[in-house]
């Protein structure tokens, strides 16, 4: 794999850029069809490194998945239970899905722990209380996890952090747990849900998806469907943050706005000028651009996952900016790559304080993780000469075409 990004920076952005479906939301459907006892039809599945991994960790179950463009066809008839042992999941954070699937469908899942962006610590203690709350017996073992029950049986489980992750896991478990299973405090993402929509057309009953309390009554057994994936927010997120610092007239299409809404509320005040249609979002020009303060919070707040490619954008601001991380406090890697580039950036406990503006200057660079990948892409467009980001592979398990579709806008990237 060609493991480095080329950026020649500098060069205006216009033109139109077509959201790819939801990274978030297909990773946590695609492990979800070993619930179905019929083939699920999958349209708009992006063309991303963790698709392929979680494809290979299907076929590893026995479950035939056919690809075509970006159809997916997944046959589960014949799925056959084997402990998740292979290195393909320790590549991605969402393997975990696996662990609440497989128990719901065989009262029974071995595998290691999942892998995915160094974020600092990223424990999964809730998912695991909620499968012990469920009736199951937990058992680790350096990187493996046995999770286990009898039989599964609901319950009224609060999350004490709102996670997307325990939030999905235990949904996916309680599809056939016996009676009710109540998720209180849950999370309240759009990915959530686009996978509670997707299982109910399944025939599963959840009620809820999208606030804070999720109910599942339990069901016997889940039939195929054909699904959409929405568009993905955060990919839609990262291309406005592009062209704001960048572009001019650049439409981002294919976008539900009012995913976005904090960070296009947040980009007006910076003083980006936008037209937000129904699917779209215009940026029309941003000249001078205002420092402003951010605080992620979990949906509908600003998304820690934009919080990288925001910091990019700041450096351009005509003064002090500052950044509270609330959700992953070490995400900050990507300023100690955006300062080699002439940034400067101050970082600690959760915070960051950007003094802008500072012209940036073409530097080898390091994507640390996806997001990182993504902020160091937006300054590689901004800077004086050329940027070398090495570690791309981050960047392509979550960008579909990344490089195709800002060159369609005029950015000079190989
Ligand atoms: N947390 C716990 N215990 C748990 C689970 C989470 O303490 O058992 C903490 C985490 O450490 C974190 C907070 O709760 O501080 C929220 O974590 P959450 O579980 O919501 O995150 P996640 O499910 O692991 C997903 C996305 C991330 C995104 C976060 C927050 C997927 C596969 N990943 O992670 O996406 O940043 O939600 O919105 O859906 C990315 O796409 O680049 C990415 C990292």
């Amino acid at each position: 794999m060609n493991d480095k990004i080329l950026i020649r920076g500098k060069h205006r952005l216009s033109g139109e850029v077509v959201v790819s479906s939801c990274k978030n939301s297909a990773v946590a459907i695609l492990p979800s069809v070993v619930l179905a006892s019929e083939i699920v039809k999958l349209y708009d599945v992006p063309d991303i490194e963790d698709i392929k991994v979680l494809i290979k960790l299907l076929e590893e179950l026995n479950i035939d998945v056919r690809v075509s463009g970006d159809e997916l066809t997944i046959d589960p008839t014949n799925i056959r239970y084997i402990d998740l042992v292979s290195d393909e999941v320790k590549k991605l954070r969402a393997s975990y899905y696996f662990m609440g699937a497989l128990l719901g469908r065989f009262k029974h899942v071995k595998m290691y722990s999942p892998g995915g962006c160094n974020l600092g610590p990223r424990p999964i203690d809730l998912h695991l209380k909620g499968f012990e709350a469920l009736g199951a017996r937990i058992h680790s073992e350096g990187e493996l996890i046995e999770i286990e029950a009898d039989e599964l049986i609901g319950n009224d489980i609060y999350l004490d952090i709102s996670s997307v992750g325990a939030t999905i896991n235990i949904m996916l478990a309680a599809c056939f747990a016996k009676g009710r299973t109540t998720i209180a405090n849950a999370a309240k993402e759009p990915e959530i849900i686009d996978l509670s929509s997707m299982l109910n057309k399944m025939g599963a009953q959840i009620r809820g998806a999208g606030t804070s309390e999720i109910t599942i009554n339990g069901v016997s057994r889940l039939k195929g469907c054909i699904h959409d994936i929405i568009p993905d927010r955060i990919e839609a997120g990262t291309y406005i943050i592009a062209a704001a610092a960048v572009g001019e007239n650049v439409t981002v299409s294919n976008v539900i706005p009012q995913h976005i809404e904090a960070l296009t509320s947040k980009l007006e005040e910076m003083g980006v000028e936008l037209e937000i249609g129904s699917d779209y979002v215009k940026v029309l020009k941003a000249e001078k651009l205002k420092p402003v303060d951010i605080i992620t919070q979990p949906f509908p707040g600003l998304a820690t996952d934009l919080q990288q490619p925001l910091t990019a954008l700041m450096t351009k601001a005509d003064g002090v900016s500052r950044v509270e991380e609330t959700i992953y406090i070490e995400r900050f890697k990507h300023c100690d790559e955006l300062n080699k580039m002439g940034a400067n950036i101050s970082h600690e406990n959760g915070r960051a304080i950007i003094n802008g503006p500072t012209p940036l200057k073409g530097a080898d660079i390091r994507a640390t993780d996806l997001r990182c990948g993504a902020a160091l892409i937006i300054a590689g467009l901004m800077a004086e000469g050329e940027t070398t980001i090495s570690d791309a592979y981050h960047i392509y398990r979550g960008y579909d075409s990344i490089g195709e579709k800002l060159r369609n806008i005029g950015a000079d990237i190989d």
